[in-house]
């Protein structure tokens, strides 16, 4: 029989190029096959840890001085439908959202038969993944409805942050609980200026250590603040392992465990490679590419502003052994992290460099999305669970759409349960390239 994946795999790492995609380790941590263990004697349980288990989460909860932080073995995905699940526990059933959030969130409010009120970007986005989302509109819309919490994505997949400072100051005004969808900034705990969402004033958060920590696939942390509801941490184990399997993953509990020492200890490689991305990134503006990313550790490049295609931009990366994280034809996402080399950032410069004669003097015009609220005729947990049928776009206008329609990555919703197909949300799905549906029947 023949072994395709392994195969793929081994050819990838063959090359020894340079990965400027998750997971943050880059193929640069060796947890070995041995440490593949079940709960045997020792060995604790994730779920109701009082063993090695509880004391490795509690050197997390120091690192990122929370009341408490879970590891979860698949990802910020199981972080989500947590926190969502844990502000039911205390009674909230309407959330005010940020439309570019993730699939996870919106498969736990199905679940769990959450209302949400959603907020639409203000103006275009360059990608549904995108949009500015202010404290001010922010306090808008929560004068206008009586959501209990607010959930928002900072960094988003594109890497722009918001103002959590200023958003929590809104949120506690209005005696809304904050939630932030950390799952791209892990790191922004080690950088110079501690940048965390819990530090800026999130009641939760998740982060997928993964992404830009040296952690295998899947290891990611719900951190729960000092300084919020007392019964989200005491809920927070039994909740979680409501939605999660019966056998999470030593290899990564141990990658995670590894990571507390790399993190307590190398706080100088943090600020070290925030330096040299700062440099990096403005060494490839010089050169005349238009980086939209706020985030440190991400470069993402507007093709259509930067005068070239992403096409033509991947080929320059690909002889020099670079694999990006994303691109599609408005945007190359690349993913940095300490375990990149100087060698690795020297590599992308060189590339940058040799992309530069296919750039055009004459900039292009970004291809701009409009995001428009559809309107809403069931709730997402009935539509998700009434009988549905797949459907050619074509056919679906004036339809309820009943299974969310995302694209992934970024994993973000076009159009989610409930709502009704319109002119502009069938134009989207058409860009990326979706062509048929699941309406109610
Ligand atoms: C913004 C955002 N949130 C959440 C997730 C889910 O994270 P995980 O893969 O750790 O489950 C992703 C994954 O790509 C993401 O981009």
């Amino acid at each position: 029989m023949d072994t395709p994946i392994a195969d793929f795999l081994k050819s990838y790492s063959e090359k020894n190029g340079v990965r400027l995609h998750m997971p943050g380790h880059k193929g640069r941590i060796d947890i070995p096959a041995q440490y593949d263990i079940t709960e045997i004697d020792g060995a604790d349980f994730l779920f109701s840890p009082k063993g090695i288990i509880a004391k490795s989460e509690e050197n997390a909860a120091v690192l990122f001085n929370t009341e408490k932080t879970l590891y979860s073995t698949e990802g910020s995905s199981l972080c989500i439908k947590t926190m969502a699940a844990l502000l039911k526990k205390v009674g909230i059933n309407k959330i005010l959202s940020a439309r570019n959030s993730h699939v996870s969130f919106i498969n736990a409010c199905a679940l769990l038969d959450i209302e949400v009120c959603w907020l639409y970007p203000e103006g275009e986005v360059l990608d549904i993944s995108g949009g500015e989302y202010t404290a001010k509109y922010i306090d808008k819309a929560l004068d206008a409805t009586d959501c209990g919490a607010v959930y928002l994505t900072s960094p988003d997949y594109l890497g722009n942050m918001l103002d959590i400072p200023a958003i929590s100051a809104v949120c506690k005004k209005h005696c809304a609980y904050l939630l932030i969808d950390n799952a791209h900034g892990s790191y922004l705990k080690f950088i110079k200026n501690d940048n965390h969402p819990i530090t800026l004033g999130a009641d939760m958060c998740c982060d997928s250590a993964h992404k830009t920590l040296p952690v295998l696939t899947s290891g990611a942390y719900l951190h729960i603040s000092k300084d919020t509801c007392p019964r989200f941490a005491e809920l927070s184990k039994s909740v979680m392992s409501v939605f999660a399997t019966t056998s999470p993953s030593y290899l990564i509990m141990a990658s995670l465990d590894i990571a507390n020492s790399y993190l307590a200890k190398k706080k100088e490689c943090f600020i070290a490679a925030e330096k040299k991305i700062k440099s990096l990134k403005y060494m490839i503006a010089s050169l005349g590419f238009a980086d939209i990313s706020k985030e440190p550790f991400k470069i993402t490049v507007d093709t259509a502003r930067s005068g070239i295609s992403s096409e033509k931009l991947l080929d320059c990366f690909e002889k020099s052994g670079i694999t990006a994280e994303y691109a599609d034809d408005n945007a190359v996402v690349l993913m940095f992290s300490t375990m990149n080399t100087d060698e690795d950032l020297d590599k992308v410069y060189d590339s940058f460099k040799s992309a530069e004669r296919f750039m055009s003097k004459a900039r292009g015009k970004s291809f701009k999305l409009k995001i428009t609220p559809p309107y809403k005729k069931m709730s997402i947990k009935d539509a998700f669970f009434s009988d549905s049928e797949e459907v050619p776009i074509e056919n679906a206008l004036g339809r309820i759409c009943s299974v969310s329609k995302t694209v992934c990555p970024p994993c973000v919703p076009i159009i989610v349960s409930g709502e009704v197909f319109d002119e502009n949300s069938l134009k989207i799905l058409k860009r990326y390239g979706i062509f048929t549906v699941s309406v109610v029947k």
